[in-house]
């Protein structure tokens, strides 16, 4: 029986290296989504040129080949290695980069990394969100605003952050409840105001294949301290950031690339006594005052452009 000949078939045979690349691309020539032919097409383009460029042995070529399995093996629902892969590669910073081509005077995007959970609890302006975790306490406010400088009223805001010792909720086994997360809405005048703890740097899961990556490079897994934020209103586009701690040793090292100098925020310390929401405090405290700006609804991806000339198709 002779099964469906498509029309490249006849091509391979007996291919030279370079053969074997064409005939690789002409495969995709049916492929119905223009955008799956590109990518598809682009993909196999760079994979052969860099197996050329470096010239990858049999033995090397296994060795990546287990590094992808264990990776997936050690991803589940709690733990996803493959983002932390990206992350650590640069790849989640480029992919936001290319899609979020913010107009000025908008906060910038970061990665969103592995420790959100959808089940947050929904809280009020001035609550407590830490609900335990350890750590100095820390109230942290701001306004949501739209790039005219207009306040952003019930705009939906996801934070979440680690604790003192370097841990979300999520990375114990034995909490019954979410700590150090929460949600809020932005008040009638944008404002937001909430209690938290002074966010800690911390290490990204290093006990997998990424870890086995970092110390083959001589890396550091640490990120600096930050606190991650997720603003959500209708008529703009979902910001996803982090606000850093200014002074954080790790700033100009971060493990997954996602520092931007305009995310850096002073939280100054602070004695025992009266704070900003009329709290009185019988400890120290710091504060943190970050506005989060929003970008118009709209596209702000630099839209893919599949009509490109093929001028460095072949590898070298
Ligand atoms: C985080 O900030 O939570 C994070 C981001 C990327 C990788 C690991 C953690
Ligand atoms: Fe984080």
């Amino acid at each position: 029986m002779t099964l469906d000949k498509t029309p490249e078939s006849a091509t391979r045979r007996d291919l030279a290296d370079a053969e074997l690349t064409t005939a690789v691309l002409a495969s995709f020539v049916g492929a119905k989504s223009p955008r799956f032919r590109r990518i598809a097409e682009r993909l196999v383009h760079h994979l052969h040129a860099f197996i050329q460029d470096v010239t990858l042995t049999e033995e090397e070529w296994r060795l990546g080949i287990d590094f992808l399995t264990r990776t997936g093996h050690i991803t589940d629902d709690r733990r996803q290695e493959f983002v932390l892969l990206s992350d650590v590669l640069g790849v989640s910073m480029l992919v936001i980069g290319l899609n979020h081509r913010t107009p000025a005077g908008a906060t910038a995007s970061t990665v969103f990394g592995p420790f959100f959970a959808e089940r947050s609890p929904d809280l009020d302006n001035g609550a407590d969100l830490a609900n335990g975790a350890p750590g100095v306490p820390c109230f942290m406010h701001g306004r949501v605003l739209s790039v005219n400088n207009e306040p952003v009223a019930d705009a939906l805001i996801d934070v979440w952050q680690a604790d003192e010792a370097g841990f979300y909720d999520v990375q114990y086994d034995d909490l019954s409840e979410p700590r150090g997360r929460g949600r809020l809405r932005s008040d009638s005048h944008g404002r937001y105001w909430f209690w938290s703890i002074l966010p800690e740097a911390y290490p990204i899961p290093h006990d997998g294949p990424v870890g086995e990556l970092l110390s083959a490079a001589g890396r550091s897994p640490m990120r600096p301290a930050h606190v991650h934020f997720m603003v959500a209103a209708t008529g703009f586009q979902t910001l996803i950031t982090h606000v850093f701690v200014d002074g954080d040793p790790h700033l100009d090292s971060d493990a997954v690339f996602g520092v931007k100098d305009s995310l850096i925020a002073q939280y100054p310390r602070h004695q025992a006594g009266r704070a900003p929401d009329g709290r009185v405090m019988d400890r120290p405290f710091y504060t943190m005052d970050f506005d989060l700006v929003l970008a118009p609804a709209g596209p702000t991806t630099d839209a893919p452009d599949d009509s490109r000339s093929e001028r460095d198709e072949r590898p070298a």
